[in-house]
């Protein structure tokens, strides 16, 4: 399963990439807003500093007003995922894109019909977003599975972009089913990589090391 992260904060990009643990990059309007400055910066910036697909957002509309901003977001980049609204606009933009070549990561998805229509259209990726089904007591988790069982019915090449993830527990469900690629807010990421018993682990190792260096000044690796 690939690792995106869902954020502009080139902090983070940063500290995750040097890791390895990155394979892409999504944004949001809310995520670019987040950060301050000048959007048009973080996109240049980010699409310098990672290798694999970065989705940013159009934020037209209407069907030409996608297009044209589509093509205008690509110019920073070919690993550019054009990411477009869940509408029948979207849908066409995602149609007239996909066929020029450009990617596209149709967003906002919220049921496994939409999500089987952005698949018709040519989306490279579909984002269903998890969190926000969960928020209002339906199981997001479910439509991943749902979403999963239909793309691997007719063998679509769409991907399966899990987004709007809260919580580690969401990534390993994803992994299970077999998405294609989460996205995790940073503090997600950081989560992850946490167990107690490797803190408590880790102490006890160094503290009999110390212990054998008492006993043994000299002793060195
Ligand atoms: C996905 O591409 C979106 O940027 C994101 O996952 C939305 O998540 P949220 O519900 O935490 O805003």
């Amino acid at each position: 399963m690939k690792i995106f992260l869902d954020t502009a904060n080139l902090e983070s990009i940063k500290k995750f990439n040097d890791m390895g643990l990155l394979d892409g990059i999504t944004t949001n309007p809310s995520l670019m807003y987040k950060e301050g400055g000048n959007p048009k910066d973080a996109m240049e910036e980010i699409t310098k500093i990672i290798k694999g697909d970065v989705s940013l957002e159009v934020l037209s509309t209407e069907y030409s007003g996608m297009v044209e901003e589509g093509k205008r977001l690509r110019q920073h980049g070919d690993n550019v995922v054009v990411k477009v609204p869940m509408t029948p606009d979207g849908l066409k933009a995602c149609k007239s894109l996909s066929s020029e070549g450009i990617p596209v990561n149709v967003t906002l998805i919220f049921s496994a019909n939409q999500a089987l229509l952005a698949a018709k259209s040519g989306a490279k990726y579909v984002s269903p977003f998890i969190g926000r089904l969960d928020d209002v007591g339906q199981n997001g988790m479910e439509l991943i599975s749902e979403i999963k069982e239909i793309f691997s019915n007719y063998n679509f090449g769409t991907q399966i972009l899990v987004a709007s993830v809260r919580h580690p527990l969401h990534v390993v469900d994803a992994a299970k089913i077999g998405a294609d690629v989460v996205t995790l807010p940073p503090g997600v990421l950081d989560k992850m990589m946490l167990h107690p018993l490797t803190k408590i682990g880790l102490g006890n190792f160094l503290a009999d090391w110390e212990k054998m260096k008492s006993g043994n000044p000299d002793v060195k690796i």
